[in-house]
């Protein structure tokens, strides 16, 4: 595994991380997301990304993970670093959802009952509340770190001018923003063009894709029709809609591409991602081992050259 720092900052992270949206939740057996987990951690892959609705249902992922502390990791703690996250639905009432002091500071502390944990290594605002003052999130999360349940703040899925102050506000207050996390792949760019990785890169802090194969379109999964028992199937993140013939004609031309690179479509759209300024590393999922692994096969292969950037447009 290849470790990049993240920013400027002590933290270093791998490339390639692991998430755990999907398959770590009860419509998948434990034994392979304890398989998928514990292959990952075999190959470098320290950093875990969970949420706190991460499931289904919401909360699995944590459990899961927690089990794994238990059974398998428990004795590698301090080489994990573990990332969280609240302000999507989570449970019912006023303070389930949104990003407001009462309910960061909540599910935190049942993010860390389920995973059995002190602390994480990571805690996310997990999207731009509208309506909650921004000072009112930021200062939970400098308070959140202040009391030792998180060592460092992430920001996730904020506009530019939020993240601008968030930085700001952060940084006034002893408590620097570690790292950002937007999805970014071939497909979908906007961290790119709406300038939230020129400020990351001026600023000096990290960036992490989520995403980085758009939920599987940027691997050789949908190529030849849509197989049983992937994403799309279950139909609820990734619709069969999205597989337009515009969207298949421009797969096929960057598998082609990939091929001739003697890698998969997998490998360059993870290649491209981690060749964007500012970026620290990207989190896949897999929904198996061998996906993972292919996955990790990219750090084996080379840049992508100028034209072929300009090629993959
Ligand atoms: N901050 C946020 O709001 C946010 C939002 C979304 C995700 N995330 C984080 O980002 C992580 C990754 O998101 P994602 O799962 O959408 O990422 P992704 O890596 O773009 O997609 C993962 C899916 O692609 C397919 N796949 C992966 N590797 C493959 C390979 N080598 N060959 C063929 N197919 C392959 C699998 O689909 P099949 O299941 O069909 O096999 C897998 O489940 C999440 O787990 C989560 O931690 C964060």
């Amino acid at each position: 595994m290849e470790y990049q720092r993240c920013g400027h900052s002590g933290v270093l992270l791998p490339k390639i991380s692991l998430g755990f949206w999907h398959n770590f939740g009860q419509n998948k057996p434990y034994e392979l997301s304890r398989e998928i987990a514990l292959y990952a951690f075999s190959q470098g892959v320290v950093h875990f990304d969970l949420a706190n609705n991460y499931g289904p249902d919401p909360g699995e992922a944590e459990r899961r993970l927690g089990r794994m502390l238990r059974e398998d990791l428990g004795g590698h703690r301090d080489e994990l670093f573990i990332a969280t996250k609240a302000a999507y639905d989570m449970w019912e009432g006023p303070y389930g959802s949104w990003a407001s002091r009462k309910h960061l500071m909540a599910s935190l502390d049942q993010s860390l009952g389920r995973m059995g944990l002190d602390y994480v290594d990571l805690f996310y605002c997990h999207r731009y509340d509208p309506d909650t003052p921004l000072d009112e999130t930021l200062q939970a999360l400098v308070d959140i770190v202040r009391q030792g349940k998180a060592l460092y703040i992430g920001i996730s899925r904020w506009p530019l001018e939020a993240l601008k102050y968030a930085i700001s506000y952060l940084e006034a207050h002893h408590t620097p923003m570690l790292i950002c996390q937007h999805k970014l792949n071939i497909l979908d760019r906007q961290p790119l063009e709406k300038g939230i990785l020129d400020l990351l890169d001026k600023e000096k802090k990290g960036f992490i894709a989520f995403s980085p194969l758009a939920q599987g379109l940027l691997t050789d999964r949908y190529l030849n029709g849509i197989p049983e028992g992937s994403r799309m199937t279950e139909g609820r993140f990734l619709k069969p809609e999205a597989l337009t013939p515009v969207l298949m004609e421009r797969l096929k031309k960057l598998n082609g591409l990939a091929q001739e690179r003697g890698e998969t479509l997998a490998n360059m759209a993870l290649r491209w991602v981690l060749q964007q300024q500012a970026t620290t590393s990207v989190i896949v999922g897999a929904s198996s081992v061998e996906q993972l692994a292919n996955n990790l096969n990219t750090l084996k292969g080379t840049p992508l050259s100028d034209e072929e950037m300009r090629i993959i447009g």
